[in-house]
């Protein structure tokens, strides 16, 4: 399966975004087989809210039909970057498409783009980077943590973007990224951003870039600010992205009358409505937008810089 194109039917061995609701997605591998705990072969059945799926069932179907369960019915979808960090096995804290959007654009980032970005952790943006760089870019990406970078590297392959990717197992902060002048942008979700900065300089072109480093704490943006300032990045800025959803609602409403000016009503003989009436005359039903009173809060700040390109006595 492919998160960086498209086709229509599904196969064996494909990931299969299962929706359910809105509230209830999946995403699975058509398998005939999977195994059970103790660790036997057992046929892929996957229980859902409304019933069972045998899942080997889902081959030759169309990609966005419905699919019938045991209790219900679902759609199988492709999978796309979006859909795969709303379904991803999480094994870190993830980014999700606000941010990520945010990210992609700022750093300006399109097919044949080299990007590096440390820790990989989930693979959420990784997902979402790889469709934007592929067919001629690449990212290498970093972790510290052995096992995660590893199930990494295997889900890429899995899905068909393993070409364009390097997983590797490092600590950034330590050792650096050990890329010299060969990339466009770097990305940064580290607890100790700052201290990856000087590296993530000497991995960036000569030509310039931009770095991004996502944070949750300010503490974290003020040392990341002083460290890329310090290494000579210029334009720095730092965004937070917070959702603000309305709801669309009927509501009635007093509405004034400017067809006139209202009155005091203290001149002898005038007609016009007095500024009480004006306001109270004509209630009316429109139709209003309402901001929810929850909305998803802080995830984290978003910092970014560019590296001006280094000047050449030949330039
Ligand atoms: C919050 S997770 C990254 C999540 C990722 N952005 C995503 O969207 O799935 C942070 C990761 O950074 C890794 N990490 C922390 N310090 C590191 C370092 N010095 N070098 C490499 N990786 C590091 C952690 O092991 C962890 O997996």
């Amino acid at each position: 399966m492919s998160f960086k194109e498209y086709k229509t039917h599904v196969e064996m061995g494909d990931t299969v975004i299962l929706y359910l609701n809105i509230k209830n997605i999946h995403a699975i591998t058509v398998t005939e087989e999977v195994k059970n705990k103790k660790g036997n072969m057992v046929p892929n059945i996957f229980q859902t809210v409304y019933g069972a799926l045998k899942v080997k069932d889902l081959v030759g179907m169309k990609y966005g039909s419905q699919v019938q369960m045991t209790r219900g019915w679902a759609f199988a979808l492709h999978p796309t970057p979006e859909l795969w960090t709303l379904t991803l096995p999480h094994r870190t804290q993830i980014l999700y498409t606000p941010d990520i959007s945010i990210v992609l654009t700022q750093l300006e980032l399109r097919p044949g783009s080299v990007v590096c970005e440390a820790g990989t952790g989930s693979g959420s943006l990784s997902h979402a980077i790889l469709r934007t760089i592929a067919p001629t870019g690449h990212l290498h990406t970093f972790d510290f943590h052995e096992q995660r970078s590893r199930l990494a590297a295997e889900e890429f392959s899995a899905h068909g973007v393993g070409d364009y990717v390097t997983a590797r197992h490092r600590d950034v902060c330590g050792e650096g990224f050990d890329l010299d002048s060969v990339a466009d942008a770097v990305f940064l979700d580290l607890p100790r951003p700052y201290d990856a900065v000087p590296f993530a300089k000497q991995a960036l072109k000569k030509s310039g870039g931009r770095i991004c480093s996502f944070s949750p704490c300010i503490e974290q943006v003020q040392k990341t600010c002083d460290s890329l300032r310090k290494h000579g990045f210029t334009e720095l800025q730092t965004l937070e992205c917070l959702q603000r959803e309305f709801q669309v609602r009927k509501s009635v409403m007093s509405v004034f009358d400017l067809s006139q000016p209202p009155t005091d009503g203290s001149a002898d003989g005038d007609e016009r409505p007095s500024k009480k009436a004006a306001m109270e005359e004509r209630p009316r039903e429109v139709l209003t937008g309402i901001p929810l009173t929850t909305m998803p809060g802080h995830t984290g700040f978003l910092t970014f810089a560019t590296l001006p390109p280094v000047m050449t006595s030949a330039t």
